[in-house]
């Protein structure tokens, strides 16, 4: 039976951690925080409060949510008052890891032996972390997204000690509060940051070598293949595209920019075998049926045309340049 996190500790409610306690706490959690000071937790348990009150005036969280995060949302006076007796702490402190060190120490003084504790840390692996916490089975990174009262996604990075029945706990309570999560294994960067500093590290390989303008390079990503990430990732949509097309463009890549850019052995081995996407039937994402390629299409064509509504209800953004 999966452990029932109902009580919350989030240590560092600034930035990320309000949001994820705003998030845990409309979720249905009891959630305390505990900031650097008192005045500090209080002054961010005010700002968390008239933030969900705005959302929700704003039209952007469905009614009722001011009342919820009202209702299971507390500020404590020190970081050993808030964790004592809860069920999950989630450290949200700043990327220093002296910082985190001593939060940790004082978080594994006064909370519970089995009290599950989670880190925000956007890129430390969790093994640099083990060492400040005790019973590291029950430790793990939470990595919530930024701005995380709106980001669904949360990816999960276990140490060596972490079990199962914690990670499965963590995945319920993400559920209840209504976010999606991936288990990673723990390498620094993890998945989310090691592709989106790929993608900056190129961006700017690309305005330095004089291709086009970041302006340009930010037109291009959001209205091409960044138009499709909110459905697919890179793998669906290389099984769309078709993996014999991919394998060819990566010679191109090859011969121009040399080994860092040569075809992926997992693509080698998938066209060798003939498998090339949604086309031939099999591809990175499995074996595809025929009656489910025909919903994809479907799906894809409704997807991309809502998204160029939403787009135009929106309007550009406002550093969006003429
Ligand atoms: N900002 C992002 O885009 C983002 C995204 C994902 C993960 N993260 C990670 O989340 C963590 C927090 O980042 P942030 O952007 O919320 O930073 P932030 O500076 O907004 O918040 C950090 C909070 O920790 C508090 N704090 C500092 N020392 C403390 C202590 N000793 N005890 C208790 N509280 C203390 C600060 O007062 C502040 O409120 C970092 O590990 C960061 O890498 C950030």
């Amino acid at each position: 039976m999966t452990r029932k996190i109902k009580t919350v500790a989030v240590v560092g409610a600034g930035y990320m951690g309000g949001g994820i306690a705003q998030v845990l706490a409309n979720g249905g959690m009891s959630v305390v925080i505990a900031d650097v000071s008192k005045e500090a937790t209080q002054h961010n348990f005010e700002r968390l409060l008239r933030e969900a009150g705005e959302f929700e005036q704003q039209g952007l969280f469905p009614k009722g949510t001011e009342a919820n995060v009202k209702a299971n949302l507390r500020a404590a006076v020190t970081i050993e008052e808030a964790v004592a007796n809860v069920d999950f702490v989630e450290e949200a402190v700043p990327e220093i890891p002296a910082i985190k060190a001593a939060v940790f120490e004082r978080i594994c003084s006064a909370a519970r032996p089995d009290a599950i504790i989670g880190t925000n840390t956007s890129t430390l692996p969790v093994h640099t972390l083990v060492p400040y916490v005790t019973n590291p089975e029950r430790f793990l990174t939470v990595h919530f997204s930024n701005p995380a009262p709106f980001i669904p996604g949360v990816e999960l990075v276990c140490g060596e000690a972490t079990t199962q029945d914690v990670v499965d706990a963590v995945k319920d309570m993400l559920a209840r509060a209504n976010r999606s999560s991936a288990t990673v294994a723990d390498r620094p960067g993890f998945v989310l940051n090691r592709l989106q500093y790929v993608l900056l590290k190129e961006a700017n390989s690309i305005v330095e070598e004089g291709i086009a303008t970041p302006e340009d390079v930010d037109t291009i990503v959001r209205s091409t293949f960044g138009f499709r990430l909110p459905f697919f990732g890179p793998f669906a949509i290389a099984d769309m595209a078709g993996l014999d097309v991919y394998a060819n463009c990566f010679k191109t890549f090859e011969s121009a920019f040399g080994e860092r850019m040569a075809t992926p052995e997992l693509l080698k081995s998938l066209v060798a075998a003939g498998k090339f996407g949604t086309k031939s039937g099999e591809g990175f994402s499995g074996k595809f049926e025929p009656e489910q390629l025909a919903a994809l299409i479907a799906y894809r064509n409704k997807a991309y045309a809502r998204m160029a509504q939403l787009l135009d209800d929106l309007g550009p953004s406002p550093i969006a340049r003429k």
